[in-house]
């Protein structure tokens, strides 16, 4: 299956802060264990690269991918570490021709008609919204969607269990991202039976939203 089409059936992206390695892969056996097959390891530690290429190497259905992405040179050592994918919270240019020549997919962050503009003529049809919450949230991606008609967006920052069946239940969501399922503090308290709960009862609470 092509990755966005599996991303859109997962319906979910968590953003994953991994501060020491051996959290990684417990953490993505949790996430697993709940249903979750996409995990993005942000490049906003020292360990981001290792987490990644443990997750790639000892847990091999979980897709994993890179986070906080800001240049190329930071996509090319985390695709060199086993990510499958990238995400940024902007648009970067070079990060996106980049994984574009190199056919990894890439979501940018467009929060304006003008960075999705953009990311069209880039060719991209899906792009992350952060942070979502304070750029407007649903209403503005509805907005946004009514002109961008074939964009599709990943909701992420502010984005949880009480406010998730919001962003699953419309058309122009891709998936939604978010830290809940899984937080640093939970992460470094090795609360993985939590992760595995939080993640199923977001997995579940997308299929209700989608039905
Ligand atoms: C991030 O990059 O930290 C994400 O957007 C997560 O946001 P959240 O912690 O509000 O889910």
């Amino acid at each position: 299956m092509e990755f966005m089409e599996k991303v859109k059936k997962c319906g979910i992206v968590p953003v994953v802060v991994i501060e020491n390695v051996e959290d990684a892969v417990p953490t993505a056996k949790a996430l697993l264990g709940g249903g979750i097959c996409f995990m993005e390891i942000t490049f906003r530690t020292a360990c981001a690269a290792d987490a990644i290429s443990q997750v790639a190497k000892e847990v091999p259905d979980m897709v994993v991918g890179a986070g906080t992405i800001l240049n190329k040179e930071q996509a090319e050592k985390a695709v060199k570490a086993g990510a499958s994918f990238i995400v940024s919270p902007g648009l970067s240019e070079e990060v996106v021709t980049w994984c574009i020549e190199n056919k990894i997919p890439v979501v940018p962050g467009c929060v304006t008609p003008s960075e999705i503009m953009k990311a069209k003529a880039l060719g991209l049809s899906v792009v992350k919204f952060f942070p979502a919450q304070v750029y407007g949230g649903m209403k503005a991606i509805k907005a946004l969607s009514a002109v961008f008609r074939d964009m599709l967006f990943l909701p992420t920052g502010g984005v949880n269990a009480d406010n998730l069946g919001e962003f699953a239940k419309e058309k122009c969501i891709a998936a939604i991202g978010g830290s809940w399922v899984c937080t640093g503090k939970d992460i470094s308290a090795h609360e993985f039976t939590k992760i595995e709960n939080l993640s199923r009862e977001a997995v579940e609470i997308i299929a209700e939203a989608r039905k």
